[in-house]
């Protein structure tokens, strides 16, 4: 995969995460909505290509990326959310997971059941669950472990609160999370190659299978729902750190096959400037994809 400006893909990835937000019903809402502002941004597209075939500039916005788009909702409203997407390029995933198939593990959701229901991504150590639910590193390395085994892609949530950044410890709090969430999962060819897995297209679209080994989210804990986003150098700086440790983890070829997205109160006010910083591949969006019209916003920013 060509990575431009630092950058991984050519067109970005919006991973909204509901939370416990949404009803079944609700959220086929939400989707028929958002496969309406699909269509319609897909017609008005072909109308500028069309209208625009000797003029470049119609041209190249009517080429202009969408962002793959993944939905995270709570586990019982992700089977209205399989349903309702049938058909479309919108992907889906779970908010969490056990990290065995099955067993005695009363009131936890089996990957297992994931795959079944077509989710193709799930995200590992948000943190909430660290803070609230007491997940570890550990725990989260033995889920990582299992959905790469899945064949399902994890989103590795990594982030300091404001109390690490404050005493200078994000750098080591961030590569620490990363390390201990990888450690089951890397050298001995549990991640998959590119290809035999999938990888991005060259045109950045995530196939089937989720198409990447891993997405690691880099969310600092204090921009997480306060509407406080980290600057754009703070991102910057943690994203290449993250992308130098994942090189060097992972070795370079199997990075490269790897987004790293931002979260922390992203809106579509504030999209264009954060997907401009180099190694920023995408978003992890709370609030602001909850709301069908500025999720679907997000999505159409482009590099
Ligand atoms: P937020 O949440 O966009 O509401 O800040 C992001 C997240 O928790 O993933």
């Amino acid at each position: 995969m060509k990575r431009a400006e630092g950058k991984l893909l050519h067109r970005p990835l919006c991973l909204g995460n509901w939370k416990m937000n949404k009803s079944p019903q609700e959220a086929r809402a939400f989707c028929q909505e958002l496969k309406s502002l699909l269509e319609e941004a897909q017609t008005s597209h072909a109308a500028s290509a069309a209208i625009g075939a000797s003029d470049k500039t119609a041209k190249s916005s009517a080429t202009q990326p969408l962002a793959q788009m993944v939905l995270l909702p709570p586990a019982l409203t992700l089977w209205a959310v399989a349903e309702s997407l049938q058909g479309t390029e919108i992907a889906y995933g779970g908010q969490n997971c056990h990290f065995e198939i099955s067993g005695a593990f009363t009131g936890e959701n089996s990957p297992k059941v994931l795959q079944e229901v077509g989710a193709q991504y799930c995200l590992v150590g948000h943190s909430e669950r660290r803070k609230l639910f007491h997940e570890t590193n550990d725990l989260c390395a033995q889920k990582l472990k299992a959905l790469i085994e899945l064949g399902l892609t994890p989103i590795l949530c990594v982030g300091e609160s404001l109390e690490e950044r404050q005493s200078g410890r994000t750098e080591a709090l961030v590569l620490e999370q990363l390390r201990e969430g990888l450690k089951l999962a890397k050298g001995d060819g549990r991640f998959k190659t590119p290809g035999t897995q999938g990888s991005a297209t060259p045109q950045g679209q995530a196939v089937p299978g989720g198409g990447f080994p891993l997405i690691v989210a880099y969310e600092p804990v204090w921009a997480i729902g306060t509407g406080q986003v980290a600057t754009v150098e703070q991102v910057g700086e943690v994203h290449q750190l993250l992308r130098q440790e994942l090189d060097q983890l992972l070795g370079s070829e199997l990075s490269q096959n790897i987004p790293l997205v931002y979260g922390g109160s992203v809106k579509p006010e504030n999209g264009a400037e954060l997907l401009a910083i180099p190694a920023v591949d995408g978003f992890l969006i709370g609030g602001a994809s909850l709301d069908a019209k500025s999720f679907f916003a997000l999505a159409q920013l482009g590099f």
